[in-house]
């Protein structure tokens, strides 16, 4: 029988990582965010948990605003480049070679290379300890064109022990344990 014993308490890696940007054309951020996750359908919202000390924390601050950049598993780098290196002293859309194209809502600039943005306006924020819980709510959402129909993340980065991984198998459905 399968013996359940205690371990160190911990918040570990358990699914994608993404891109958060924030600011605005002139004076912006663009950082690597893992915890991240979707609250609520209607109106939908996504909580992101941001260190105050990130470069990134003070834009979302400043503005309400973030946009949640989904890259694909291609730029796996660009998004390890972009939780490796603060914005604080160097310009991570150029050393990362992404791409700024505005959000029409808040203005937030987005990474165009990424194949799904969520731009995201602040409701609320909740001083949890380490980090600052801001809850988005989704006020636009963008694809690549011709991909529209497409956009569930098929190819995310998953973030999990420390090291990135592609997705697997797929089990089946929703639903399955009907069949
Ligand atoms: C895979 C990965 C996931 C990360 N997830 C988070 C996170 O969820 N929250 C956070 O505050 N920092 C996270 N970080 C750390 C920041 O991305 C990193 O400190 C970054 O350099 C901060 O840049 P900034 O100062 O420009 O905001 C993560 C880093 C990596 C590599």
């Amino acid at each position: 029988m399968t013996k359940i014993v205690t371990i160190p308490g911990s918040a570990p890696g358990m699914g994608a990582a993404v891109l958060i940007s924030a600011g605005t054309m002139e004076a912006s951020d663009v950082t690597t965010i893992a915890w991240i996750g979707t609250l609520c359908s209607e109106p939908p919202i996504i909580g992101i948990g941001v260190r105050p000390s990130r470069w990134l924390h003070h834009f979302v601050v400043e503005t309400g605003a973030f946009v949640v950049n989904v890259p694909d598993t291609e730029h796996v780098r660009e998004l390890d480049l972009c939780g490796t290196v603060s914005g604080r002293t160097q310009d991570k859309w150029a050393l990362a070679r992404l791409t700024r194209e505005q959000g029409t809502i808040t203005g937030t600039p987005m990474v165009a290379e990424c194949p799904l943005n969520l731009e995201c306006q602040v409701r609320e924020t909740v001083h949890l300890g380490s980090h600052d819980l801001f809850l988005g709510e989704v006020v636009a959402s963008y694809a690549h064109e011709g991909k529209e129909h497409d956009v569930s993340l098929r190819d995310p980065v998953c973030y999990i022990g420390g090291k990135y991984w592609k997705l697997g198998d797929l089990l089946g459905p929703m639903g399955l344990s009907r069949t």
